[in-house]
């Protein structure tokens, strides 16, 4: 059987699948890398890890799964989006990437908003300026490192640059390259009346594509990198987000997903070009061919969830390692002995700044309402609720813009869990399903390379290869008490953004 190969660049390791024609998995293999932090705030990765990582994981896979390089039809990447990856003339890298996760920029956010102007950026590029995008990490290099921004002859997303080691041939899809804040998102084209406001020297920007075109094949040194075979093609792929939608077949309208990973991303799909008049949302390109999506991403999703069982979850560590079972399952089932609300307890989950719908970098967590009747049960239900009600913000500015959504599909590592996802239906007011690719992004990525390779629309492989497993219905009842604990905790954020702002300042993190 012939095989595509699904590769997802994250931001803690590359994850490599192998998908048959018929669409089911055969075998996974993921390889991690190093995060950089050097002062608070910042997030870097450097590039060449990502380039061994992929090559080692891909490797390792055919090795673990007895596939023959030949007998890999087409190749799709998938990636963290976002990160700059800066190349000088010779194609090496100036210096490690700043990632999406990166909160230096929040000066040259403003330095963009007041060139061009808020209300015109909006409408040349579907967007606002924030810190994670692309477009503010090249103005902070040419003011903070202007002998690296002086060798700087070409800029890359991260898995861009996986695909440049696979192919030798540079090029961006119309999906990732929406988060640069570069991109007509419209037009599906460079603009270049941003490009000519902001400075930053147009020919830098790599030929687009769409998600499923071929954009290189594999060459020899990385047929012998990786194990592939040389003339291999390679499609464009897309950002993590346009490829877990694609993933959980989020491909026509009415359908929004869920996603939960370190950020968390409530996705729509748009037929049309769609764009929130305040840019509270994200408006990009999606990996299907000429269709657009819209989405609100919480940063710190998944990753509250990951602080608090790194340091309050103690107990349920040592029992998950004696029982060898995962520590989360043990953190739900205390969440799930605190009623709704946890007892007028609420957390706001900001902890690394946030994104929708507060831009905010130096927004900041916090528990509200605590009182000597709560325990960690009531706090781990806080944790959870938190999270669930900032996606929830996402929904609304959807809903605002009259988005219809009959069903929510849910991914990612929160997905597995039965009481988060009655949680989310309950909070969310729709039906949640899940469905029978739980590979994300990386399958969305072999769904790409599919499509590219056999002529098929990434519609309808998805209508072929994704099947609903599971519907859990909201209860009115629950959605009722849950309301009352949301409106309380929508007030909170503006009562509390100066303090967060005067906090962030006294701990140094400007
Ligand atoms: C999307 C975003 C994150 C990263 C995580 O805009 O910033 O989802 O892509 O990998």
């Amino acid at each position: 059987m012939g095989y595509y190969l699904g590769i997802d660049l994250g931001t803690s390791a590359v994850k490599c699948i192998l998908v048959g024609v018929d669409g089911s998995v055969r075998s996974s293999h993921s390889v991690e890398y190093p995060l950089l932090q050097p002062h608070p705030g910042w997030a870097e990765q450097r590039p060449e890890d990502w380039w061994d990582g992929t090559a080692r994981a891909v490797r390792e896979l055919l090795a673990q799964s007895g596939v023959n390089g030949g007998e890999v039809l087409g190749v799709g990447l998938s990636g963290q989006m976002h990160g700059s990856v800066f190349l000088d003339a010779q194609r090496r890298v100036v210096r490690p990437a700043l990632l999406w996760c990166d909160q230096r920029t929040g000066e040259q956010c403003e330095w963009i908003e007041a060139t061009i102007g808020r209300e015109r950026l909006g409408q040349l590029t579907g967007n606002r300026a924030l810190t994670g995008f692309t477009a503010p990490k090249v103005v902070w290099l040419r003011q903070h490192e202007p002998e690296h921004y002086a060798r700087v002859a070409h800029l890359l997303l991260p898995k861009d640059y996986v695909r440049l080691k696979l192919t030798d041939a540079l090029g961006m899809d119309m999906a990732d390259a929406s988060g640069t804040l570069l991109l007509d998102v419209a037009g599906r084209r460079w603009s270049r009346d941003v490009t000519e406001a902001l400075g930053i020297p147009a020919e830098w920007l790599p030929p687009l594509y769409e998600s499923n075109e071929v954009a290189g094949a594999i060459t020899a040194a990385a047929a012998e990198a990786t194990g592939l075979r040389a003339g291999t093609p390679v499609v464009a792929g897309g950002g993590d987000q346009a490829c877990g939608a694609v993933g959980v077949g989020v491909v026509k309208s009415g359908i929004a997903s869920v996603a939960l990973g370190t950020s968390g991303v409530v996705f729509v799909h748009d037929d049309s070009y769609q764009v929130d008049p305040e840019c509270r949302l994200h408006s990009f390109c999606h990996g299907v061919p000429g269709k657009w999506h819209r989405m609100g991403v919480m940063l710190a999703a998944g990753g509250s969830f990951q602080w608090w069982k790194n340091h309050f979850a103690y107990e349920e560590l040592q029992l998950a390692a004696r029982d060898g079972k995962d520590v989360y399952e043990y953190l739900t089932a205390l969440a799930e002995q605190a009623p709704i609300g946890s007892e007028g307890l609420l957390f706001l989950p900001y902890l690394t700044g946030e994104r929708t719908p507060h831009p905010d970098p130096q927004a900041r967590g916090a528990f509200i309402g605590l009182n000597m009747r709560h325990t960690k049960a009531h706090l781990t239900r806080a944790v959870l609720e938190g999270i669930t009600f900032g996606l929830r913000d996402s929904l609304e500015l959807m809903k605002a813009s009259s988005v219809s959504v009959s069903e929510l599909r849910v991914s990612g590592g929160g997905a597995r869990s039965p009481f988060w996802r009655q949680m989310i239906a309950d909070i969310f007011g729709y039906p949640v399903v899940t469905v029978n690719s739980t590979d994300g992004p990386a399958y969305g990525a072999a769904v790409m390379a599919a499509s590219g390779v056999s002529g098929e629309s990434i519609a309808s492989l998805c209508d072929r290869w994704i099947a609903v497993t599971d519907r859990t219905e909201p209860s009115p009842e629950r959605r009722e008490a849950y309301e009352r604990y949301y409106a309380v905790y929508r007030s909170l954020y503006p009562l509390l953004k100066s303090s967060f702002h005067e906090l962030a300042g006294l701990a140094g993190h400007k």
